[in-house]
C-alpha cells in the first residue's frame, strides 16, 4: 500500500484545480482522475478525509463529497466504508462506455456479459501491470519528444531489453539482431514480404494459426500443409521430405504450445528441423507467441538456438495484453536489417509510448507472470474436467501450457465425422457462444471434426460455454438433416 497523503501535500499536488468553468466538485474530480491516470497519484494511496480536504482547500464539504462520489462511481476511488478512500483504476465494469451502442461491433475490445467468447485465444490485460507500464512510459516520454519519433528497428532500450531476455534464456542476442514490431503478426508478415516471393511455397503445420495461413495467401504464396502424425509431436522425416519435394521459400512453425494443438516440440525435433531448413535454404520462422505460457517450465531451448538464420517472432500479447501491440523479430543482424527495409513500405516504426511501456514490462513485469499461469492452469483443468463430464465423447490432449484445448469430435460408425464443428459453431452462436470452426485452422476444408476451445475465461463463463455446446450438440444429433440446412459458419474475428 502507498503512504497516505496529507491534506497539504494533496492540495499541492492538485495545484490550480479550480478554473470556474464547471461545478467545483466536477473540476476537483477531473484533476484527481488525471493525477491517477498519469501516475502522479500512485495507486492504492489513501486520500485525505472529506473533512480535512474541505478545510485545506477552503471549499464546502459538499464539494469534496460530490467529487469523491463521482470518482467512486467512475471506479477511480475504492469504496471503503468508514475507511479512507484509496486511489485505484476502474475495473471493466466501472469504465464509462463511450462506444456502448456498438458493443457487438468490436467483440475483441469489449466482450458483452451475455456472450462467451471461445473465438479469441487471448487473455484480458493484467490491468494493474499495464497501467504501471504506461505510467512509467509517460514519465520517460518527455526525454524522447525532441526527436522525430520514428525508427524502423524500434526503441533501442526495448530492443536491448528483449535481447537481454533471449541471452538470459540461453540464446545469446545483441540488439542489432532484434526489431520491434506491431505484434508477432506484423513480424510474420514482414518476414514473408522479405524472404518469400509471390508464387513460392510456404510450409505450415496442419492445423496452424489461422492468420498465418491468411498471411501466406495474402503474400501470393502457396501454403504446404505439414501434418502432425502422432501425439508426440512433429515428424522431422516428413518435414525433410516436404523440403526436398516442394523447395519452399519458407517454413512457419509454432514449436511452443502450438496454436491450436498445444503441442510442445521436443528438443531433438527442434535440432533436426532447424538444421534441415538451413540445409535446404528454407527460411524458418519460429513463432514463440505462446512460449512464456509454460505451466511446468518444460519448454526446451529456443528453436533459434539450433540455426542462426531462424527468424524467431514473439510478443507481449499473450502474457500481458494484445492491446499493447508490442512484438518482435529476432534473427541474424543481416536478416533483421532486411526486414526493417521492407517495413518502410508498411509503416515507419511503432508508437513510442507503447514501446516504452513494453520496455517496462519486459524488464520489470514478467515476474508477475507466475500468478497468471497458476490461474490459467486452473482454468485449463476446469475446462478439461467440464469436457469430461458434459461431453465425454470429445477427445483432447491436455497441454502443459498455451491457451487452448484442441478437441476431436466424435466420429460416426463408418469413420465419418458425426459432428461438424462448422454446424456446432452456428448453433453455438445462437446460444451466445462465439467459437471458431475447425476448418479455420487448416486448408482445403480440413478439421471439420475438430474444435479449438481456449481456457482463457473465468470458470463460470467456461461452464456456460460448455453447457451451450452440449445443448447445441444434442440439437444437432437429434435433428436429422439439420447440418445440411445450416448456412456457412459466421466469419468470426479470431486470435
Ligand atoms: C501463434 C500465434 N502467432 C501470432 C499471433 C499474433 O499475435 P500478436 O500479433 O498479437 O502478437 C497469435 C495470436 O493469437 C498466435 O496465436
Amino acid at each position: 500500500m502507498t503512504q497516505a497523503t496529507s491534506g497539504t501535500a494533496f492540495s499541492r499536488l492538485l495545484g490550480q484545480w479550480r478554473l470556474g468553468a464547471a461545478p467545483a466538485y466536477r473540476e476537483l474530480a477531473d484533476v484527481v482522475r488525471l493525477l491517477i491516470l498519469d501516475g502522479r497519484l500512485p495507486l492504492d494511496t489513501p486520500l485525505p478525509s472529506e473533512r480535512t480536504l474541505a478545510l485545506t482547500l477552503g471549499v464546502s464539504r459538499t464539494t469534496v463529497t460530490g467529487a469523491y462520489n463521482e470518482l467512486r462511481q467512475d471506479g477511480f476511488l475504492s469504496a471503503g466504508q468508514g475507511t479512507r478512500a484509496r486511489s485505484c483504476i476502474p475495473s471493466r465494469a466501472g469504465v464509462p462506455d463511450p462506444l456502448a451502442p456498438r458493443q457487438d461491433y468490436a467483440p475483441g475490445l469489449r466482450v458483452p456479459e451475455d456472450v462467451v467468447d471461445f473465438a479469441y485465444a487471448a487473455l484480458p490485460a493484467n490491468g494493474e501491470a499495464v497501467h504501471r507500464a504506461y505510467t512509467a512510459a509517460l514519465s520517460e516520454l518527455p526525454a524522447l519528444l525532441p526527436g522525430f519519433g520514428y525508427d524502423s528497428y524500434g526503441l533501442p532500450e526495448l530492443r536491448e531489453a528483449i535481447a537481454a531476455r533471449f541471452t538470459a534464456e540461453g540464446l545469446p542476442t545483441t540488439m542489432d539482431q532484434v526489431m520491434v514490431t506491431a505484434g508477432a503478426q506484423q513480424a510474420m508478415v514482414l518476414a514473408l514480404a522479405t524472404f518469400a516471393q509471390p508464387g513460392r511455397k510456404v510450409v505450415l503445420e496442419h492445423p496452424s494459426y489461422p492468420h498465418a495461413f491468411d498471411a501466406v495467401t495474402a503474400r501470393g504464396c502457396t501454403p504446404v500443409p505439414l501434418a502432425f502424425p502422432r501425439a508426440g509431436g512433429w515428424d522431422p522425416e516428413a518435414f525433410e521430405a516436404t523440403l526436398a519435394r516442394h523447395r519452399p521459400a519458407m517454413a512457419y512453425l509454432i514449436p511452443d504450445f502450438q496454436n491450436p494443438t498445444g503441442l510442445l516440440m521436443p528438443e531433438g525435433q527442434r535440432r533436426r528441423m532447424a538444421r534441415a531448413a538451413a540445409a535446404a535454404g528454407t527460411v524458418l520462422i519460429a513463432d514463440e507467441t505462446l512460449r512464456a505460457l509454460d505451466f511446468d517450465a518444460a519448454a526446451p531451448a529456443h528453436l533459434g538456438s539450433f540455426s542462426p538464420s531462424v527468424i524467431t517472432i514473439g510478443s507481449l500479447s499473450k502474457t500481458h495484453w494484445g492491446g499493447l501491440r508490442i512484438g518482435w523479430a529476432r534473427s541474424s543482424a543481416d536478416n533483421i536489417r532486411r526486414m526493417t527495409q521492407t517495413r518502410t513500405s508498411l509503416d515507419l516504426g511503432g508508437p513510442v509510448a507503447e514501446q516504452l511501456a513494453g520496455r517496462y514490462i519486459v524488464q520489470h513485469d514478467l515476474a508477475g507472470l507466475p500468478e497468471r499461469l497458476v490461474e490459467l492452469k486452473e482454468q485449463r483443468d476446469a475446462l478439461a474436467s467440464m469436457l469430461r463430464q458434459h461431453l465425454p465423447e470429445w477427445h483432447f490432449h491436455t497441454p502443459g501450457g498455451g491457451l487452448s484445448l484442441w478437441c476431436t469430435l466424435p466420429r460416426g460408425s463408418e469413420g465419418t465425422s458425426a459432428l461438424s464443428s462448422s454446424a456446432l459453431t452456428i448453433l453455438a452462436a445462437q446460444r451466445g457462444v462465439r467459437v471458431a470452426a475447425g476448418p479455420r485452422f487448416g486448408v482445403g476444408g480440413a478439421f471439420d471434426g475438430h474444435l479449438r476451445l481456449p481456457f482463457t475465461q473465468p470458470v463460470d463463463r467456461l461452464e456456460r460455454g460448455i453447457l451451450a455446446l452440449k445443448d447445441a450438440q444434442a440439437q444437432l444429433l437429434a435433428t436429422p438433416g439439420l447440418r445440411s440446412r445450416l448456412p456457412a459458419p459466421p466469419a468470426v474475428a479470431i486470435a
